[in-house]
């Protein structure tokens, strides 16, 4: 009746969603600890005010860019009208490194390398949010995908010559003229941070599907490329 090995198999299949669970859910107190690190330029809590960054009462489930009266960048702006709303995944992504979803965002900070840093302080902030019990456990306060480009990836040497080439298929929506009509210019970007955003679509970081599609199709070589062609362009 009992197939011992079955019941094995049982036993760890249910350790295994024990362990899981309990890995990805975050110390609030140690994230607070971790806060110290953010608090120089935001506040949180009762009377929190925005200060060189907005406060972040309730910023799960908040639309980014939203806290009335804070002067956030065109980047920001530009990704909140793309639609872009703070949850553990974009909050996580962001908080590692702040230019992987927003490249040209005003927050100056280098970003939390440590999952498990990441993981508590969100635990942190949670608890600040308006209801934390309405937020559905689709959206677990961590995450364990690592959102930073491989250091590898970031060292290839891209070919200006090949990326011009390659750049017809950017230039009918991006204007070459560094301009920006709804579209972001993306000539003289540092190569890091243009290989980072086009890195961000391409895994899914960043949500646009058409970028989503175009970065898809490049392999790293092509976009160190075009990062290289792109960096240079004056019109
Ligand atoms: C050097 C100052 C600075 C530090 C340190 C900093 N931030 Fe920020 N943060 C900012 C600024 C400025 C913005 C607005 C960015 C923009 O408009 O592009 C911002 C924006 C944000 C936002 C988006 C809020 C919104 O309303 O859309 C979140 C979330 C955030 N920061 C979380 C954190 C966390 C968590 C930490 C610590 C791990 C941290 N920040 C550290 C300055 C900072
Ligand atoms: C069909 C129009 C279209 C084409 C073609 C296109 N893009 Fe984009 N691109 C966009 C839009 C719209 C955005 C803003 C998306 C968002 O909000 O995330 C964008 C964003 C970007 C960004 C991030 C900009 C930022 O400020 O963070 C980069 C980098 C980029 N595109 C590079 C490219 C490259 C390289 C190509 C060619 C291989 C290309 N794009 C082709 C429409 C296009």
């Amino acid at each position: 009746m009992y197939d011992p090995a079955r019941l094995l198999q049982m036993f760890v299949a249910v350790a295994f969603l024990l362990t899981a669970t309990t890995a990805i859910s975050g110390d609030a107190a140690r994230g607070k600890r971790v806060f110290s690190k953010c608090a120089g330029c935001h506040q949180i809590g009762e009377g929190a005010k925005n200060k060189v960054g907005p406060h972040l009462n309730g910023v799960f489930d908040r639309k980014a860019g939203s806290v009335d009266g804070f002067p956030y960048s065109k980047s920001m702006r530009r990704a909140a009208s793309g639609g872009l709303v703070w949850h553990a995944d974009s909050l996580n992504a962001y908080i590692e490194n702040p230019r992987v979803l927003i490249s040209g965002t005003r927050m100056s900070f280098r970003g939390l390398k440590s999952a498990q840093d990441r993981d508590d302080v969100l635990a942190y902030l949670r608890d600040f949010s308006d209801k934390p019990s309405d937020i559905p456990e689709a959206d677990p306060t961590a995450q364990q995908t690592d959102h930073a480009v491989d250091p590898a990836i970031l060292a290839i040497q891209g070919d200006p010559e090949y990326g011009q080439y390659l750049s017809g298929e950017c230039t009918t929506c991006h204007q070459v003229s560094g301009g920006d009509q709804g579209i972001p210019s993306i000539t003289l970007w540092p190569e890091d941070i243009f290989v980072t955003a086009m890195q961000a679509y391409k895994n899914k970081t960043r949500a646009h599907p058409v970028m989503q599609l175009i970065a898809g199709r490049l392999s790293d070589e092509e976009i160190a490329a075009l990062a290289a062609y792109f960096r240079d362009l004056e019109d």
